[in-house]
């Protein structure tokens, strides 16, 4: 990124930005309940006595961001906010159109359709953010894009409320046949039974996976009248009266309805299978919206044809199409066909997590991280960086900077970033790295904006060296600098 004086002079739109201070970022119950990371700083963030300064980079004039995908208006409204300029378009864009667009923008937030790969990433010069505004990122090369100084922010944990709420939902339908009943009307066949029909109060939820979703779904089973029990790798703190139980046959010996919440790894993957099932009580019920991979679809096909368990809800497949249409059948996946003709099975496509409230929350939550990330330095959140802030700046702090040095992991980089820094007071530094990459974040004192320049030109100089491998797959010496952002 080119850093000439003249760009000192800002905008006025830029001057007057607003900064939000409170982090809304979600975290795991899991770090909520353990120790934060060694870089996190947050809870310094509002300590600050008085306002904080509102800063703005030293280098770009103005924040250019392109929207992609129809981007929810919540996220649209925070970055128009804050004075950037903003084009949103409804649609994804073909390669071509997109290398051409991505090249002058600093600033990109997609969805899932959006492919941005090396080829693309590689002309986005004046590129130092993308926001991904959904849950996943594995439509953008995290490692190209954090070695060229791009972090990559998402929001995994917004949908959190949607899934659990569609979970209770099933409980529900599945316990009464609703399914089924539902579908044999639709057929004209009047058929009213009570059966192997129940409430649900008084039953045994088992939740595996008791994080974001989990714990959720947790309250508000019990407020169902349900007992509930969870089973994870991690001690949790329990909410209201459930009860974590040691092992996950426990969990499956006990419960009158199964529901997974876990990630797909490779421990998860066919976590319920013929085992299980044969330890599931007879005549219970299993829930599957975490990933596909976590149930075992042909042994579930098997527990349902044998009476172990008298239903299921699924909203996640091994295989599932990519865009809507009557794909769901044996060419998809072998079993398909099978499992559309069992009883009292519950099949949706995926839409645990999609209701217009989680699309808000996750154009509020990704717009504020790519706000704090533009205009503070903060990464917390990042899924490609390591995660490192500071306390703000406060108005009182004039003659203040902040420094921003992306940098490779390699020795003596940080005593030459000192050097340059060493003219000015260094009122608060911290480093951090995520594999290769390294994020330094440094308040300097004592400088005026004249001085602004040279800092910058001389951390974009320094003459440390380091070995990585090129776009041949050859070790080739480098500069170990990979951006430098000055923030004032
Ligand atoms: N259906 C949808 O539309 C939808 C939407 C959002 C999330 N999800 C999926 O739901 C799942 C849960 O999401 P979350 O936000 O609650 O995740 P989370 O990270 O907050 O919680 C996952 C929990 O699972 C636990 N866990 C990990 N491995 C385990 C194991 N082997 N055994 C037992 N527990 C284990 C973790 O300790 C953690 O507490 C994820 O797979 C996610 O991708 C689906």
């Amino acid at each position: 990124m080119a850093t000439q004086a003249n760009e000192i002079a800002l905008s006025t739109d830029l001057a007057s930005m607003v900064v939000p201070q409170h982090l809304s970022v979600s975290t795991s119950p899991t770090t909520t309940f353990q120790s934060p990371p060694s870089s996190f700083a947050g809870s310094h963030l509002t300590r600050a006595t008085t306002a904080p300064k509102h800063l703005k980079p030293f280098d770009t004039a103005d924040i250019k961001i392109l929207l992609l995908e129809n981007v929810n208006q919540s996220g649209k409204d925070i970055l128009t906010g804050q004075g950037y300029q903003v084009e949103a378009l409804k649609t994804s864009l073909p390669e071509d159109q997109l290398i051409e667009k991505i090249r002058d923008v600093h600033v990109i937030g997609i969805r899932s359709k959006t492919k941005l790969t090396e080829k693309v990433l590689r002309e986005a010069k004046n590129l130092i953010v993308i926001g991904c505004f959904c849950i996943g990122t594995n439509q953008v090369d995290l490692d190209y894009a954090a070695k060229h100084g791009i972090a990559v922010f998402n929001s995994p944990f917004a949908n959190s409320r949607s899934v659990a709420e569609l979970v209770i939902a099933e409980i529900i339908v599945l316990a009464r046949q609703l399914g089924d009943r539902s579908n044999e009307l639709h057929r004209g066949t009047w058929n009213k039974v009570s059966a192997r029909c129940w409430e649900i109060r008084g039953k045994t939820l088992g939740i595996i996976g008791y994080g974001h979703i989990g714990s959720q779904l947790s309250v508000l089973a019990e407020a169902m009248g349900m007992q509930v029990i969870y089973y994870d790798v991690v001690n949790l703190m329990a909410l209201g009266t459930a009860r974590q139980v040691p092992t996950l046959k426990d969990l499956l010996n006990a419960a009158d309805f199964v529901t997974c919440h876990v990630p797909e790894l490779p421990e998860t993957r066919n976590m319920i299978g013929t085992p299980q099932f044969e330890q599931m009580k007879n005549g219970s019920y299993l829930i599957n919206a975490s990933r596909g991979t976590v149930v075992d679809i042909p042994a579930l096909i098997n527990a349902s044809r044998n009476g172990i368990i008298a239903g299921a809800a699924l909203d996640v497949y091994p295989n599932e199409p990519g865009g809507n249409g009557d794909y769901f059948n044996n060419s998809l996946n072998s079993w398909g066909e099978d499992l559309r003709s069992l009883k009292n099975i519950i099949l949706s496509p995926h839409i645990g997590g999609s209701t217009e409230e989680a699309q808000h929350a996750i154009g509020v939550e990704v717009s504020e991280a790519l706000v704090r990330y533009i205009n503070s330095g903060v990464t917390i959140g990042a899924v490609n960086f390591p995660e490192v802030n500071l306390r703000s700046l406060t108005q009182d702090e004039a003659n203040h900077a902040r420094v921003i040095y992306i940098h490779h992991n390699v020795p003596g980089v940080l005593r030459k970033v000192n050097e340059i820094l060493g003219d000015h007071n260094v009122d608060k530094q911290i480093t951090d790295n995520k594999g290769d990459v390294a994020y330094l974040m440094a308040d300097i004192s004592d400088v005026q904006t004249s001085d602004l320049k040279e800092i910058s030109d001389n951390l974009e100089a320094l003459s440390c060296k380091c070995q990585i491998v090129s776009h041949f797959h050859k070790l080739i010496l480098a500069a170990a600098r990979i951006l430098t952002r000055v923030l004032y």
